[in-house]
């Protein structure tokens, strides 16, 4: 959209190091650049969170730009290339959100670097003018564009008959033994739900209660979610883990909410699970269909009845959306979330003791259940999940509003995976992506 009178709102977020006195360097030195930018001065880009940035476009600033001190002179020595890797992953997303990417700016810009700073602001507010006013506000969908709806191909469930209910009696043997010789007080396994055809977590801690204990394709909860709680009773836990389960616990060791040895893990080899009667889109072409940390695994696991994940298709449509479509896209589906935050109790690795949705000084995210609060809600989850989620699907099966969230979670997975050859849960010795960085990480988006 061009247009003639429009004049852009630029919020800056600045190291104080380089790029503020640069900035200040440009004053002093009397050159002209447009006064369209908002300056926030912060202490390194380290302590520029991308929070900063999604506030900025919620309150209704056109442009973002960030800029710090150059590779190798971060005054904290590190926080620059800490932000670096924060910034690729975050910038994806908002753009998968449906945000052009246009309007943020990513540089680096030293202290000596003025003239930088003012062409750099130059270009920022010249390439915001020509975008022109965000077509909404933050959380409202953009009027007059549909949202676009997907729609995927059940993947019929199959499963060796007899192999669930060998592996249970199996798993059931172990959960008894565990009980009887006092190595475990409890085991957290699976048990009929109140409908046929459902199962629930269960806890058991005598051995006359584990008869209780099923395993079949309704077992899809990951039980990891209660690795790290306190046991009601006395002694270790024993879980009953899928594959999957096993690499949210990977998680948990990496991050230190629990130790390997406080738990006893029963692996199952996996068949996939099902979801609405058919095979939970995730298990269609899934490749770890064993534990790789449990002793014992029981069973042997069904191979995978797809060459290619049927969710990439999705994500791929989404891509292939325009800016506005794919924002009305998620504007639709978040319109019916209802703050619930079923989707954080689910997930095994939203372990923060206070969650930011829960913190009102500041506010990060809007507290109502509306366009802006809801989009806040599910940008800042799935950015705290990056690089740690695990695609068990335990959010988007929590959720009562069938917000597609795996597909949110599954782009940042791949993102990791591009950039930072990074895949969650694998290695438990392995530094998170947001915990470490390289020197030669990539940064063809930042100028
Ligand atoms: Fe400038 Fe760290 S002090 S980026």
């Amino acid at each position: 959209m061009m247009s003639d009178t429009f004049e852009p709102k630029i919020v800056a977020f600045v190291c104080n190091w380089c790029t503020y006195t640069g900035a200040d360097l440009a004053g002093t030195s009397r050159m002209q650049y447009p006064a369209n930018v908002r300056i926030i001065k912060l202490p390194c880009t380290g302590r520029i969170s991308p929070l900063f940035i999604m506030k900025a476009l919620e309150q209704g600033a056109d442009g973002v730009l960030v800029s710090g001190c150059h590779p190798g002179d971060c005054h904290y020595t590190a926080g620059n290339y800490h932000a670096r890797r924060k910034y690729t992953i975050f910038r994806e997303m908002l753009h998968f959100l449906g945000v052009e990417p246009e309007r943020l700016f990513f540089s680096w810009v030293s202290a000596a670097e003025g003239r930088k700073w003012a062409d750099l602001v130059a270009e920022v507010t010249d390439t915001v003018r020509r975008l022109g006013p965000r077509r909404s506000a933050w959380g409202e969908p953009v009027e007059g564009i549909a949202a676009p709806r997907l729609s995927a191909n059940p993947v019929p469930f199959e499963a060796p008959a007899g192999t669930f209910a060998a592996q249970a009696e199996a798993m059931r043997e172990k959960a008894k033994a565990l009980l009887a010789g006092g190595e475990v007080g409890t085991v957290i396994g699976y048990e009929q739900g109140t409908l046929p055809g459902t199962a629930r977590p269960a806890f058991v801690s005598t051995p006359e209660e584990v008869d209780r204990l099923v395993w079949n394709e309704h077992c899809h909860q990951n039980l990891a979610v209660y690795a790290a709680r306190k046991p009601a009773k006395p002694g270790k836990v024993a879980l009953v883990v899928k594959p999957c389960d096993e690499r949210s616990l990977v998680g948990l060791l990496q991050e230190n909410r629990l130790a390997r040895e406080d738990v006893v893990l029963i692996g199952m080899a996996c068949h996939g699970v099902q979801s609405e009667g058919a095979l939970a889109p995730r298990c269609a072409a899934c490749q770890t269909r064993t534990p790789a940390l449990a002793d014992p695994v029981i069973g042997e696991a069904t191979p995978p009845t797809a060459t290619a994940d049927p969710r990439l298709e999705q994500i791929a449509r989404i891509e292939q959306m325009a800016p506005a479509e794919r924002w009305n896209f998620w504007q639709g589906h978040f319109s019916r979330c209802l703050k619930c935050y079923a989707c954080r109790a689910a997930c095994s690795l939203c372990t923060c003791e206070r969650c930011l949705a829960e913190k009102a000084q500041p506010r990060w995210i809007p507290a109502p259940p509306d366009g802006a609060g809801n989009l806040s809600w599910h940008a800042v989850r799935a950015w705290h999940l990056a690089g740690r989620c695990v695609d068990c699907g335990a959010c988007s099966a929590a959720c009562p509003a069938d917000i597609p969230l795996y597909l949110l979670n599954l782009k940042l997975a791949q993102v990791v995976k591009d950039a930072f050859d990074y895949e969650a849960g694998r290695d438990p010795a392995a530094a998170p992506p947001l915990t470490t960085y390289r020197e030669d990480d990539a940064q063809e988006f930042i100028r």
